[in-house]
């Protein structure tokens, strides 16, 4: 892993301001050095607030961006527990990304959640124009919440899912967070990435993020996030950070 750099703000407001300026600028070198950028977002609180200033960002070349989902859950994609309709209500419908640049479920699949893993794969190999047989697939920036159990993505505590180090999109059905049913990025993918970005915010996971940052709790799934020549970026407000050495 090239480093890790701890950004603590005071407020959660802040951190969004953070994070507009750090995705104009990753996806702005993404698009300068491959003509793209490649971001998968995660659920929950993260979309709303990595969209807050970004989606008005006018500086940020949105046709260029190809969007994907670090973990989806298998509903439907106007149901209000969509992670799919999460980001196209709070980003999606703001900005000039393509259509065909956002990668989602197969909504013919979501009640077969292996052959929606299944297929999510294929659909990363054919937007990404790579062999992902024996590679994991290479994302510019993969954005990634926390439980408060330490689950990331839809890989929680004890479940197989964590182990899985053949498959780049594995699926669970007896998810803890309610929907039961999701698909999901594995660790080998998340630690291809080029960055990888945790946004926590709201000060009842500090335990947990200290935990994680530490390397001191295994059994903690974001734990096994280190990419492998990419960057690790934590984007904290200061009541989750209050137990960290920031950067
Ligand atoms: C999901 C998310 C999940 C989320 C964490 C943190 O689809 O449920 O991807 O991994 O990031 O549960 O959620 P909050 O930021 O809302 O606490």
């Amino acid at each position: 892993m090239q480093q890790t750099k701890v950004h603590s703000f005071p407020s959660a407001d802040q951190v969004a301001q953070a994070l507009n300026a750090f995705l104009a600028h990753a996806s702005a070198e993404a698009i300068k050095q491959h003509g793209r950028f490649t971001v998968a977002f995660s659920g929950g609180s993260l979309p709303a607030t990595v969209a807050k200033y970004l989606k008005d960002n006018k500086s940020v070349d949105f046709a260029k961006w190809f969007v994907f989902f670090s973990d989806e859950r298998c509903v439907p994609l106007d149901d209000p527990e969509s992670n799919f309709k999460l980001v196209k209500d709070e980003l999606l419908s703001h900005v000039p990304i393509p259509d065909s640049q956002v990668i989602r479920i197969s909504e013919a699949l979501v009640s077969d959640s292996k052959r929606a893993a299944e297929d999510y794969d294929l659909q990363i190999a054919k937007a990404l124009g790579c062999d992902v047989v024996n590679q994991p697939p290479v994302f510019d920036c993969i954005l990634l919440g926390i439980g408060p159990d330490g689950h990331t993505c839809s890989l929680f505590p004890g479940h197989p899912e964590v182990q899985e180090r053949s498959k780049w999109v594995t699926f669970i059905n007896d998810s803890p967070k309610p929907p039961a049913s999701r698909i999901t990025l594995t660790i080998p993918v998340l630690n291809r990435a080029r960055s990888v970005a945790f946004v926590v915010t709201g000060g009842s996971k500090c335990d947990t993020v200290k935990a994680i940052v530490d390397g001191r709790d295994m059994s903690l799934p974001a734990a096994h996030v280190a990419p492998s020549e990419g960057d690790l970026y934590w984007f904290l407000d200061d009541a989750t950070a209050k137990y960290l050495t920031v950067n």
